[in-house]
């Protein structure tokens, strides 16, 4: 099998899989520095999930009031419950400022003060002075950031000369024997075309991986093709039981309310109509870090005070904000509101929900994006040929809990840095390595074993009970109870990917043989998931484990590595916390209880 297809074979300095916010940045960077860059994508990259991007995105510009990227810092620490590496957390902080410039001077049409400066609002743990109140950081167009950002984006990458093949899915990367990567094989959707993408430098910017879930905010193309990529090359993926859930999701749809609607004065009501936040966050209340709303909002759920007539769901209210700031800074929720709950947000409170929204962990990097590949003695050691962008990619900025509008920031100031790496990592016209016979025969046989399967379950059967077993067995609260259970529940769900029935053989087009690629994916994200919720014995921002509810620095401030291997079976390893800063301008932030 795998070897009866025509292979048509290309040849980059550098290949980004993935055109979101991150991928468009790094692919913009590379080319250009004159490295002769494709993207390959498997949307149209203004499609991207970065599209959905709402509320922002952080920058200590001061625009509003006095700001610092030191004060942006030492927030993202606590935010990330002091899992974060202090010295990836110092670079994107201090390089916040001159991405956000570069991006308007890029034509991004930033919202504006009287003054004609970029606006910036309030988000959830964006504090003012090492955490004495809130502060406005989150730079904005509207509540449509993530459109700005994309489009703006891509017409740059395109002015220099970046190439796109879209509608391309990756299915494996190419591994040398001596471990080095040397590219990705890709399938054309459109004509059924295998593609072999050779390059010195394969940077994965393919996302989270969302869809693992029931309800999530993410886009259907959430996958975590990149992440199962990286997996299936025999490298770990790094805390991935950190799980962010978004406090308002719509209650039955899952689509995103910006926080950016609190940042705006909006606030959040229980069945006795109290703003209940201020019992759990008295400084910050409704703008709390997102683990903590999220935390608050199910416990007034459980205590009997949800809304509505299962009293399982919270009330959102922008009533207040009068139609003119809901139109000016808030049209993109205000439609959404109506479509997808049938509210009117000028008149009635919004139905909300926490819904899962972004994954903290990912591929571990260094701060230059190159992936780590964890070596006890050598533990800055790197895997030769690839980076890693965006949510697949954990640097680790966001730790254990991500604050609002960094992830928008993670994206541009980490695709710039891996376009800065690029730069000095590949010599322009250094030829590749020659063509190897059979590199494709992994991906090509996983490709057939999947389209020519044949058994009694269809994919989409299975993906909906893995997507429950991640629901009920990995939710805003665990217990080693319910842990123990998810690992059970996502083993069977394993079991059956030997089972999977494809109607459609086809090559062009075939969406059922992409979702079931996709479901492998998801699989190997959800398995790695749970086998490290269950493992972690403390709670630890967007990990609240009731049985051992407190933080525990001593035995756990370490990120957690899961590997598996083709049989579903999961390894669980640890590596240390970066206690170092990046630079001697500021110290290390030493650990403290964490209280808004
Ligand atoms: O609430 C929001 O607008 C989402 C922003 C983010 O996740 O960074």
């Amino acid at each position: 099998m795998g070897k009866t297809y025509q292979i048509i074979d290309h040849k980059y300095e550098v290949i980004v899989i993935g055109a979101g916010g991150a991928g468009l940045r790094a692919t913009l960077g590379m080319a250009e520095s004159g490295l002769k860059t494709a993207c390959i994508t498997k949307v149209f990259p203004t499609r991207s999930h970065t599209v959905a991007a709402q509320g922002g995105i952080s920058a200590a510009l001061g625009n509003m009031s006095e700001d610092h990227w030191e004060w942006h810092m030492y927030d993202t620490v606590k935010g990330a419950d002091w899992l974060g590496d202090q010295d990836a957390i110092e670079y994107m902080c201090r390089e916040a400022v001159p991405s956000i410039i570069e991006l308007e001077h890029y034509g991004m049409p930033f919202s504006r003060t009287e003054d004609g400066k970029i606006y910036q609002r309030p988000f959830g743990g964006h504090m003012r002075n090492f955490g004495e109140a809130p502060v406005q950081r989150a730079c904005a167009a509207a509540d449509r950031t993530g459109h700005a950002m994309l489009h703006t984006l891509y017409q740059q990458a395109l002015k220099y000369n970046a190439e796109f093949y879209i509608e391309y899915f990756a299915l494996d990367l190419i591994i040398s024997t001596d471990g080095i990567c040397e590219g990705v094989v890709a399938w054309n959707l459109d004509d059924g075309t295998i593609h072999v993408f050779r390059a010195h430098l394969i940077v994965l910017a393919t996302g989270g991986y969302g869809r693992s879930y029931f309800s999530c905010t993410s886009a259907h193309t959430c996958t975590g093709d990149g992440n199962a990529m990286i997996a299936r090359a025999g490298l770990p993926l790094q805390d991935l039981e950190f799980v962010q859930f978004h406090p308002t999701g719509i209650y039955g749809s899952g689509c995103l309310i910006t926080e950016g609607a609190r940042g705006e004065g909006g606030y959040l009501t229980n069945s006795e109509g109290e703003r209940f936040m201020e019992r759990y966050a008295p400084t910050a209340r409704d703008l709390a870090s997102r683990d903590i709303v999220s935390r608050s909002m199910t416990m007034e759920i459980r205590d009997k005070r949800g809304v509505g007539p299962e009293s399982d769901h919270i009330f959102l209210h922008l009533e207040h904000l009068g139609a003119e700031v809901l139109n000016n800074r808030l049209p993109g929720i205000t439609e959404s509101a109506k479509i997808f709950a049938g509210i009117d947000c000028t008149k009635e409170p919004i139905p909300v929900i926490p819904t899962v929204h972004y994954n903290m962990g990912g591929i571990p990097t260094n701060y230059m994006t190159e992936v780590l590949k964890p070596n006890p003695g050598n533990p800055d050691e790197v895997a030769s040929g690839l980076m890693a962008v965006g949510e697949c990619s954990a640097a680790s900025v966001h730790g254990a809990n991500r604050l609002g509008t960094n992830s928008l920031l993670d994206l541009v100031v980490f695709g710039r840095a891996a376009g800065i790496q690029a730069k000095k990592l590949v010599k322009p016209g250094e030829p590749l390595r020659p063509y190897r016979k059979g590199c494709t025969d992994v991906a090509l046989d996983r490709l057939d074993r999947l389209r020519n399967a044949n058994g009694s379950t269809k994919t989409s059967e299975l993906r909906l009970s893995m997507q429950r077993a991640m629901q009920n067995n990995a939710a805003v609260f665990r217990t080693s109870e319910v842990l123990t259970e998810g690992i059970k529940n996502i083993d069977e769900v394993w079991r059956g990917l030997a089972d999977i029935q494809l109607s459609d053989r086809s090559m062009i087009w075939n969406s059922d043989l992409v979702e079931s690629l996709e479901l492998e994916n998801l699989m190997i994200n959800a398995k790695i998931t749970m086998y490290s919720a269950e493992a972690r014995k403390e709670s630890r921002g967007a990990h609240a484990h009731e049985d051992f509810p407190d933080r525990n620095d001593k035995d756990w401030m370490k990120h957690t590595l899961g590997w598996i291997n083709e049989n579903g079976e999961v390894k669980i390893g640890y590596r240390p916390v970066h206690t170092h800063t990046l630079t001697n301008e500021v110290d290390y932030i030493e650990p403290k209880e964490r209280i808004y």
